[in-house]
């Protein structure tokens, strides 16, 4: 039999099954001989019985299912003894914008960083040579602190300063913003928006990253068919945050998938998952490899199975190679210097000992056979750079060339028609409607915060309320009627300016993501950031000022009502503006200490403490800087100024019956209401700035 084409179907039903289950169940893949190098594969899973893994040149893609049955499933077979898949052609997507294939070389590549406690350079990676082909799926191994994630980010391009060496993406000199634009890097940690779907998430990505020319319709289909194959068709209503740890990863592999990145970086992509979770995490790299792209991922102690799926090894040891080549050349090549591989022995456990030192001091003797080009001779399919870059870029039009790449990837770009601009795939008005529309839903989505916030405004109003009831009018309590006033200040001030700067650094992590990845630019996202939370913010103020005014009885005029609405959302959005300052320039720890200290020195020059008239003269203009003294002035001018008549005195004596004495007391006699509002604009439009220029700043650090 021809065999059953490797559609969509099956491969949800090869997903589905491995959610139930994963024993008794074996997969050969078997692929067409490759160009790039890459040999067939084989994979064998679970007690299923065959033949255990190991590169076989033959084989045909095999899913025996044995006893599996799936539950709930309506569209699919019901369980067969044995279900045979084969796969004559690489696994591809249809619906994908098509990609050409990328090859990368790095020669003699040096990164070093200067040290944080004293002046001297730290080397952590030491003149390394290797080649990450297409097709291949590449694991990158070595003990901790090695240098994987160095490695990983400086071929990414997220570590540019400090690198020497170079690197070539299909023989040519990376162009770091070019490449970009073809890879994309997958983090451990799945940042993920929590109050998002699987399909609004997907809907986004795919409305960023696939062209303006994409139709809806077809970018619907693109999302359908990467959530079918990758099997979130059946979580796509579920929130982010309810995911399982596998499903987290598949989901952040199908958020960059949409505009199939030749080249994808996984760092650790099996961390935290359990071995059915990482069998199906491999078996899609290897797949999405199959297709033609160039996976490169570090990994930790896999097991022999594991092992048995990666067509090529890195391996890292205190910043230099000591490996590089097929799995299948190591446990020959370590023999071949007298380093032998027991029988029954993992040998990605063994290669880990041996870099770790366990089997002697025997690291340089390794460096400098990679060094001398010994790993070519346990190597079958040891390339030279021709090749590559004939698989790569100059030859994947030729139509006749049965490629890894041909099924997936023939595609009119190619990687010198590629613009080296910032060139987002959308506009920025485009980026900006996307993420506004984005951080909207998930402000409204998230309950806890925005619930709260709402909920605290309307019960110290109500508490304030309370206190100050009726006191507005009465002259006998026009100071508590300014304590009043300065409470209400300070109240907004921190509830806009706290939540800012405990939430910002999360977005962060998710925006580094998505911007490095290459969906948007920092303009489009901070854009969309300031924009989404005001009206919130102004909603939240209004609803705590028409509590407190009404029920302490402040001058029922709409003139003055507004006016100090006016001061009270202005304080609230240059307190924000504040927080998003600090979230973005600082870590949350620091942010949390930082946010409150910063306001002590605000509040204690805003003018109601002390009048200005009594602060030291060299000390004077801190006045100047407080923002709280602007939104208090405003506030009681608004209240007292504009010929105020004689305040209602129920005592037989009250200093403050005249508005105008009172302000005068309060040093406010001279103050204009419209400085104020200008000062707080000015300011609001000042840290907006500072926060936006802190935000690159940090960016630029992390590159
Ligand atoms: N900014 C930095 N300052 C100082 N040392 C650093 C810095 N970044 C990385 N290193 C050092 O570089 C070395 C390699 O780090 P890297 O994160 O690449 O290791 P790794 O191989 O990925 O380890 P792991 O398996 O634990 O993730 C480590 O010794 C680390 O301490
Ligand atoms: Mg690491």
């Amino acid at each position: 039999m021809d065999g059953l084409k490797l559609t969509m179907d099956n491969l949800r039903n090869i997903f589905q099954k491995w959610e139930y289950s994963e024993s008794k169940f074996r997969i050969d893949f078997e692929t067409p001989p490759m160009p790039c190098g890459n040999q067939p594969f084989h994979i064998s899973a679970g007690d299923g019985g065959g033949s255990g893994g190991g590169c076989s040149p033959a084989g045909s893609v095999r899913a025996k299912s044995g006893s599996l049955s799936k539950k709930g499933s309506k569209d699919t077979k019901p369980p067969q003894d044995s279900l045979i898949i084969n796969i004559k052609r690489p696994f591809s997507f249809n619906h994908l914008p098509q990609r050409p294939p990328v090859c990368i070389q790095f020669t003699k590549l040096s990164y070093c960083i200067s040290q944080e406690c004293n002046s001297g350079q730290k080397s952590l990676l030491k003149s390394i040579s290797g080649k990450f082909q297409s097709g291949e799926l590449t694991a990158i191994m070595g003990p901790s602190g090695a240098g994987k994630s160095t490695l990983m980010n400086v071929l990414a391009g997220y570590r540019t300063s400090g690198v020497t060496g170079s690197i070539l993406i299909n023989g040519r000199d990376r162009n770091s913003r070019r490449f970009r634009k073809l890879s994309c890097y997958i983090m451990q940690d799945d940042q993920l928006l929590p109050h998002l779907t699987v399909w609004e998430s997907m809907n986004v990505s795919a409305n960023l990253k696939l062209g303006r020319n994409m139709a809806k319709k077809e970018k619907r289909i693109v999302i359908e068919e990467i959530l079918e194959t990758l099997g979130l068709m059946d979580c796509s209503n579920t929130r982010t945050s309810n995911l399982s740890g596998g499903q987290r990863k598949r989901l952040s592999i199908a958020l960059e998938l949409v505009n199939n990145p030749p080249v994808m970086f996984f760092d650790e992509p099996t961390s935290g998952l359990d071995s059915s979770s990482c069998f199906q995490c491999l078996s899609l790299l290897k797949c999405l490899a199959r297709g033609g792209r160039t996976i490169i991922c570090t990994i930790h102690q896999p097991s022999a199975r594991l092992f048995e799926m990666f067509d090529h090894l890195y391996m890292l040891a205190d910043g230099q190679c000591i490996y590089q080549g097929d799995i299948s050349g190591l446990v020959p090549y370590l023999a071949n210097l007298s380093l032998e591989c027991p029988s029954y022995h993992n040998p990605a456990d063994y290669v880990m000992e041996v870099a770790c030192g366990e089997h002697g001091d025997v690291h340089d003797k390794l460096v400098l056979a990679v060094t001398n080009g010994k790993t070519a001779l346990f190597n079958s399919h040891e390339k030279s750079t021709k090749e590559i870059v004939a698989n790569g870029d100059a030859n994947y039009n030729n139509k006749n060339a049965v490629s890894c790449t041909s099924a997936l990837l023939h595609s009119d770009e190619s990687l010198s028609t590629l613009g080296a601009g910032a060139g987002f795939p959308t506009s920025s008005f485009k980026q900006f409607v996307v993420l506004i529309n984005r951080t909207f839903l998930s402000i409204i989505r998230d309950q806890m915060l925005t619930r709260m916030r709402l909920v605290s405004h309307l019960c110290i109003g109500l508490l304030i309320g309370l206190i100050y009831y009726d006191i507005g009018d009465e002259a006998s309590k026009a100071m508590n009627n300014a304590g009043c006033i300065f409470f209400t200040v300070l109240f907004l001030m921190f509830t806009a300016m706290m939540p800012t700067v405990l939430t910002f650094p999360l977005e962060m992590s998710v925006f580094l993501r998505e911007h490095l990845n290459y969906w948007y630019s920092l303009k489009s996202f901070y854009l969309a950031k300031t924009m989404a939370d005001l009206p919130f913010q102004i909603v939240f103020s209004t609803v705590y000022v028409v509590i407190v005014y009404f029920m302490t009885k402040q001058p029922m005029e709409p003139e003055r009502f507004f006016m100090v609405l006016l001061m009270c959302v202005l304080v609230s959005l240059v307190a924000q503006s504040l927080g998003l300052l600090i979230g973005a320039g600082m870590e949350i720890e620091t942010g949390t200490f930082l946010g409150p200290v910063t306001s002590i020195p605000v509040l204690l020059f805003s003018g109601f403490f002390v009048n200005f008239s009594t602060i030291p003269w060299y000390l004077q203009w801190v006045t100047y800087v407080s923002y709280i003294r602007y939104g208090f002035e405003g506030c009681m001018i608004a209240i007292y100024g504009g010929n105020r008549p004689k305040l209602h005195c129920s005592e037989a004596y009250c200093h403050y019956r005249s508005p105008s004495k009172f302000l005068e007391a309060m040093d406010m006699k001279g103050a204009v209401f419209w400085i104020d509002v200008v000062a707080l604009v000015g300011f609001f439009v000042l840290l907006r700035v500072c926060a936006y220029f802190a935000l690159k700043l940090k960016l630029k650090l992390n590159t």
